[in-house]
């Protein structure tokens, strides 16, 4: 059997899915670009310090890359308040590196992603400088409001009480134009008003811009807040004691967020990129990111008369795993999303971003490390955050070296429950000085202490790592047609071990993927039900592993280690 099973392992990559496209079959990797490596010694990553890194791509397994975004901007919101929506922001580098970056992608077989922020611009941008000014056409090409009053002291009083995401009121009031704006985000971050068909058309054409220049696609940033009720009612509290009246998550947005209109805007968007795709002769993929529920999260997909994005993130093991969580609760966690996903619709999995802590500091490296293998081998994209392949850690940030708006506004009583600081700070290369990210002697955010041992040259060296895992996931990903395409069955085998196989018929490999839930070794019989083989190839899993690569391994008794995950590699019976 195991004779079988290596010769199984052989020839692969001839068996990968024709009919998929590459968004279908490659990882997505999500570079965090002030964070990723510093081409110059500013102590802030940047474009020449990406193209430096493509190789790392390539040896890494990955096939689409995907910018958080370069564009110039204040860096209120570190990029995502973009003040020129088709210029390259200095601190990233020029068009001429961008274009550079495009061509060394192409020349590796990368694709290259970027992101879009349609919900706001930044308020630097020149549309909002002259929409200030009441100056033709841009006057409204943002949500502006009179005064709902004047208050005992003289000032406006905010048109409602709608509330920032970064805390503190949606309003910001322009005594030049004696009105309020709305901001969901930072006062940096004017919203754009999408009931003007101006403001659509100018993003269909920053769209158009960037396909022309190279990229292959889009992810686009915040859509759930991309329309407002018009009627402007409050917002009822959510009376959640664990929120201030000052903070977003004190009322139920329900005026403000998943508005019905919003999605007609998506299936717009899509179908530039679908004219693009026509006339460039490349295939392009858009991805949205919605923190919405699952109901909502599937309009993404399209309506059954339009198409939608080809993938909304799917954030349920971020919302819904914690370190509690066992076998049935991840089978339903898993279940749910199917359940909703319309038929035909491509999955995809998330574990970080960001936005998010990094999942090896929401549950240890252990079960950090099986939720990665979950995401890339469940069925759909996998889509990586920068520093996952490693298994970084989140970094202790002190409230003097906060940031992030979202952490700074909060103060610091409690920064630390809303600052993203800690999953942004500078990918660790290296033991050398400075983790290898820069040749400068500061960082804008302070480099996690433990890059001297946790570091991607060290992985690269150790005969066991995170990061000898992670490619063996991207290579399963590339290479292993039953992780494209395999029939995904969930086993019920017992409360602690979940469990799911992606099949295809005898003769060419089939995976069974094992997760340890619980704290203690477990001794799994993985094929109560004689469905399987009696033997496996382990292919790979968790540090702890008893097993190395090629072992066989019996079904019937599989060993676990505690929060660990095994890889193994059978042949359908026949
Ligand atoms: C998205 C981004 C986040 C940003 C926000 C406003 O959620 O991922 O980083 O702060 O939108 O643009």
């Amino acid at each position: 059997m195991k004779a079988t099973a290596a010769l199984l392992l052989l020839g692969l990559a001839a068996l990968a899915d024709a009919q998929l496209d590459w968004w279908q079959k490659s990882v997505i990797y999500q570079v965090y670009p002030r964070s990723f490596k510093d081409g110059g010694t500013d102590g802030i990553g940047d474009i020449p310090g990406i193209i430096e890194k493509l190789d790392h791509f390539v040896e890494t397994g990955i096939g689409g890359v995907w910018l958080s975004p370069v564009f110039k901007s204040p860096m209120k919101d570190f990029g995502y308040d973009v003040s020129d929506f088709r210029e390259i922001d200095p601190i990233f580098g020029t068009m001429a590196d961008f274009d550079a970056l495009v061509l060394g992608c192409r020349a590796r077989g990368l694709k290259l992603i970027l992101d879009f922020v349609p919900n706001h611009s930044s308020d630097e941008h020149d549309w909002f400088i002259r929409s200030k000014a009441r100056e033709d056409p841009y006057t409204d090409y943002y949500t502006w409001k009179d005064p709902a009053g004047i208050n005992a002291s003289g000032s406006p009083i905010p048109p409602n009480n709608w509330l920032s995401n970064f805390g503190g009121p949606a309003w910001t009031w322009v005594e030049e134009r004696q009105q309020f704006y709305l901001h969901q985000f930072h006062a940096g971050q004017p919203d754009l008003n999408y009931r003007n068909p101006l403001v659509v058309e100018e993003m269909n054409d920053i769209l158009r811009f960037w396909l022309d220049k190279g990229a292959d696609g889009f992810r686009l940033d915040a859509v759930p807040h991309l329309m407002e009720d018009q009627t402007f009612p409050d917002e009822p509290p959510s009376n959640d004691p664990s929120y201030g009246p000052d903070q977003w998550g004190s009322l139920l947005h329900i005026y403000t967020k998943d508005q019905p209109e919003l999605y007609s805007l998506i299936y717009g968007f899509r179908d530039v990129v679908d004219q693009k795709q026509g006339e460039l002769g490349r295939s392009l993929v858009m991805m949205v990111e919605a923190y919405t529920n699952i109901t909502n999260t599937m309009l993404y997909y399209g309506n059954g008369t339009h198409v939608g994005a080809h993938f909304p993130f799917n954030f349920e093991l971020i919302n819904n795993l914690n370190n509690n969580t066992d076998a049935a609760g991840l089978r339903n966690v898993i279940s749910n999303w199917f359940n909703y996903l319309p038929s035909g619709a491509w999955s995809n999995w998330v574990v970080g971003n960001h936005d998010q802590p990094r999942v090896a500091g929401r549950f240890g490296n252990e079960f950090g490390l099986s939720a990665i293998i979950l995401s890339q081998l469940l069925p759909g994209t996998g889509v990586t955050y920068n520093g996952e392949e490693i298994n970084m850690e989140n970094t202790f940030i002190s409230w003097e070296d906060t940031v992030d708006p979202s952490g700074c506004q909060a103060g610091p009583d409690e920064y630390w429950r809303f600052s993203r600081d800690p999953e942004r700070t500078p990918f660790q290369w290296s033991a050398d000085s400075m983790a290898g990210f820069t040749a400068g002697s500061t960082t804008w955010l302070p480099i996690n202490e433990n890059y001297v041992t946790l570091n991607l040259e060290a992985q690269k060296a150790a005969a066991v790592s995170p990061y000898k895992v992670y490619q063996k996931l991207t290579a399963a990903r590339r290479d292993i047609i039953a992780v494209q395409t395999g029939e995904f069955k969930m086993l019920t085998l017992n409360s602690n071990v979940f469990a799911f196989v992606r099949e295809v018929p005898s003769g060419n490999p089939s995976v069974l993927v094992l997760v340890n839930m619980d704290n203690f070794v477990q001794v799994v019989d993985a094929n109560p039900s004689s469905t399987l083989p009696a033997i496996g190839t382990y292919y790979t899993g968790s540090l702890e592993s008893v097993y190395v690569e090629n072992e066989e391994v019996s079904l019937s008794s599989v060993n676990l280690s505690p929060r660990g995950a095994a890889v193994i590699i059978y042949d359908a019976l026949a």
